[in-house]
């Protein structure tokens, strides 16, 4: 029985869970769970996040607007974000970030809102929660530029690419693609990532680790992740969930 588990990304406002989340995220506690951020990808979604964070201890939600979702950005999203942070519960802007896998055409809008998002984190001191697909020279650039602080989630990139990040003072974030039979790079990140910078991650409902695959994920999933992060880094599991709960809590909750 393991304890201390962090999950730093999910989406517990997704419709696959409607039907059990009440049974699902109660389980949470007796199953180690020490904590989950749920993120949102819109207004509607990130309301729906603080209202799980109220109803329960261990949740915290992150507000944003994601680069997929650029349809669903209001004028005043800014205003928006403003009211939402007062909420005790919020801990970080998220899921924000840059998609050219499946929405390369509206390229400059997601780079606008994303940078305004790192703005206003930035003032109000709260981590980002970036999403990076086939975007990782314009995401760089950004985060170059702005210097957030947060984590790259589901990290994609190269172990070069890694050195940066953790030079920028982010953290890295990983999740079911370690466990994947075709997962090279993940694998090498998770290897290489410094103790201190490490985080683990589900992408819940998305991204189900190996033996899983297909199925709908849960944080409850996390172990199998954890495992294969263990192994590589020649270490127990147990002490993977002590380091990044202790890394999430630094990130998010001080
Ligand atoms: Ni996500």
């Amino acid at each position: 029985m393991y304890k201390n588990i962090f999950d730093t990304h999910a989406h517990y406002d997704d419709e696959r869970f409607c039907e059990d989340s009440q049974e699902l995220l109660s389980s949470f506690p007796e199953n180690g769970i020490s904590g989950v951020i749920s993120c949102g990808v819109n207004t509607e979604s990130s309301k729906a996040n603080i209202e799980l964070a109220e109803k329960y201890p261990f949740i915290y939600a992150a507000i944003g607007y994601h680069g997929l979702n650029t349809e669903d950005v209001p004028d005043n999203y800014i205003e928006v974000l403003g009211e939402l942070i007062k909420h005790e519960k919020v801990v970080a802007i998220g899921e924000i970030g840059l998609d050219y896998h499946y929405e390369r055409e509206t390229r400059d809008i997601q780079l606008e809102i994303f940078r305004k998002q790192i703005e206003f984190a930035n003032e109000h001191g709260l981590p980002v929660i970036v999403h990076d697909r086939e975007a990782h020279e314009d995401t760089m650039n950004i985060l170059r530029e702005l210097k957030p602080k947060g984590v790259m989630h589901c990290f994609s990139g190269s172990v070069e690419m890694a050195k940066e990040i953790i030079k920028l003072g982010m953290y890295i974030g990983l999740g079911g693609a370690v466990t994947f039979k075709n997962a090279v790079k993940p694998v090498e990140v998770a290897a290489f990532v410094p103790e201190d910078r490490l985080l683990l991650e589900t992408d819940a409902p998305y991204m189900t680790p190996v033996p899983f695959r297909g199925q709908r994920c849960t944080s409850l999933h996390i172990p199998y992740t954890a495992q294969k992060i263990a192994e590589v880094r020649n270490t127990d599991i147990q002490h993977i969930f002590d380091v990044t709960d202790r890394n999430a809590r630094e990130l998010f909750l001080k």
